[in-house]
């Protein structure tokens, strides 16, 4: 029996490591051993433990409960408690997703005492370092024996950082194995849409119907953390809200709430809150957000997951960011970048709505992402 310990933290991984967790307990119970370690990054009821209920995640063998803070001070805390826990479990390999402090940590605590590091969602660029997920990649790609990148543009970008893809092992640091797995997002969109759709009253409890309204998410530092951008974007929705017949539902990360007050300008506020066709709510659940997702008509984010999410359940979406890195969504004409800019983002949205010719390219694998790599670990161990 092999043993990994894998790191998660923030929203997004706490989702993405399901569809690793359901492969080791549905095909290789006898052969993988999983420990859990939550770094406590987010810690609200529906930003972490909805996730564990509602998609069948074992519980986190330890918590750090690291909470908010700043980079430095969040992430050496972090880095503090994996040592510790790797030096007491001592895994084979840590196990890391995407691209927030916890998977930085993860990495930097593991590789700098020989823990070999696996990562999940490797590849990924935007090329704009001032993004701290950024440094956060490239960091932890570089310090990772194993990476696992789920689309083509992931494979260019790591080749051109030096990686090469499906080399021979046996695999080190100095010698990683990267390899184009799929996404396992998508294997999770795939396994919990029937579920959702039985399950989910969210359309009811927000009191709209399907396609009758708008999905939004708006999260990043920078949009959140500058007023101009922030006051843009609101801006943007109410134009939208207010001159189309759709709905806008906006479940709302606690970043983007507890900056609200501050950062945009009375007037927006006002007008949003009486806007009746502007529906503001808390962060919901995965299966709250699938139906959402799969039942609504556009999908206006700034959110990385989201925007591949919305292409799963075949909607259109505005990029609520100057780039990203699901570029493939772009060239397809699935998405467009509007930065936040008003003019650019209702632009945007009306010009998807005017387009009919959408085709779904398997971008992002077959479902099967997390199997794929359960199975090479294994090899690999
Ligand atoms: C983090 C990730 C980002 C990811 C996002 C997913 C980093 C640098 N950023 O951003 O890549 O896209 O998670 O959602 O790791 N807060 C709460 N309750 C919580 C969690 C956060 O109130 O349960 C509030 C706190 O005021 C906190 C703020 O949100 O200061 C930001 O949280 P933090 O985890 O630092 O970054 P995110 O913006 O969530
Ligand atoms: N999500 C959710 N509830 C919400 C908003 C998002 O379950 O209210 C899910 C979403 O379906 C996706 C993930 O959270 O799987 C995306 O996380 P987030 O937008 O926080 O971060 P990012 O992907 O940008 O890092």
């Amino acid at each position: 029996m092999k043993k990994i310990l894998t790191v998660i933290g923030a929203r997004p991984q706490i989702i993405k490591s399901a569809a690793v967790s359901r492969a080791i307990s549905q095909k290789f119970p006898n052969q993988l051993k999983e420990i859990i370690l939550h770094t406590g990054q987010h810690y609200d009821e529906n930003m972490s433990q909805v996730f564990f209920e509602e998609m069948s995640i074992p519980k986190p063998d330890v918590n750090l409960q690291v909470g908010s803070g700043a980079h430095g001070s969040q992430t050496a805390k972090m880095i503090e408690g994996i040592e510790i826990a790797l030096n007491e479990y001592k895994p084979d390999a840590l196990l890391v997703y995407g691209d927030t402090n916890s998977t930085l940590a993860g990495a930097i605590a593991a590789s700098k005492i020989h823990v070999p590091v696996v990562h999940v969602e490797s590849g990924l660029r935007s090329f704009n370092k001032k993004m701290p997920e950024e440094i956060n990649r490239i960091t932890c790609d570089h310090c990772s024996t194993l990476l696992f990148t789920p689309t083509d543009q992931g494979v260019v970008n790591l080749k051109a950082e030096g990686f090469t893809i499906d080399a021979d092992g046996p695999y080190t640091m100095d010698n990683p194995g990267a390899f184009r797995c799929g996404d396992v997002m998508y294997d999770n969109s795939l396994y919990f849409e029937a579920t959702a759709n039985e399950r989910s009253s969210v359309l009811k409890d927000l009191g709209v119907e399907e396609n009758e309204f708008i999905l939004a998410t708006v999260h990043r530092n920078n949009n959140t953390d500058i007023p101009e951008r922030l006051n843009a974007i609101f801006k943007a929705f109410l134009d939208i809200a207010n001159s189309s017949d759709k709905k806008i539902v906006l479940p709302l990360h606690p970043r983007t709430k507890n900056l609200l007050s501050a950062n945009l300008d009375p007037a927006v506020k006002d007008s949003l809150d009486r806007c009746q066709n502007f529906i503001l709510t808390t962060p919901v659940s995965f299966l709250d957000m699938v139906m959402l997702e799969s039942k609504c008509s556009m999908v206006l984010t700034d959110s990385g997951g989201v925007q591949k999410e919305a292409f799963f359940f075949k909607k259109p979406c505005v990029i609520l960011r100057s780039e990203t890195e699901w570029v493939e969504l772009v060239e397809n004409g699935n998405a467009i970048i509007a930065d936040a800019d008003e003019k650019k983002i209702i632009e945007a949205y009306r010009a998807l709505s005017g387009k009919s010719d959408y085709t779904y390219p398997s971008y992002y694998g077959k479902g099967d992402a997390a199997e794929f790599i359960c199975d090479k670990i294994l090899t690999w161990l």
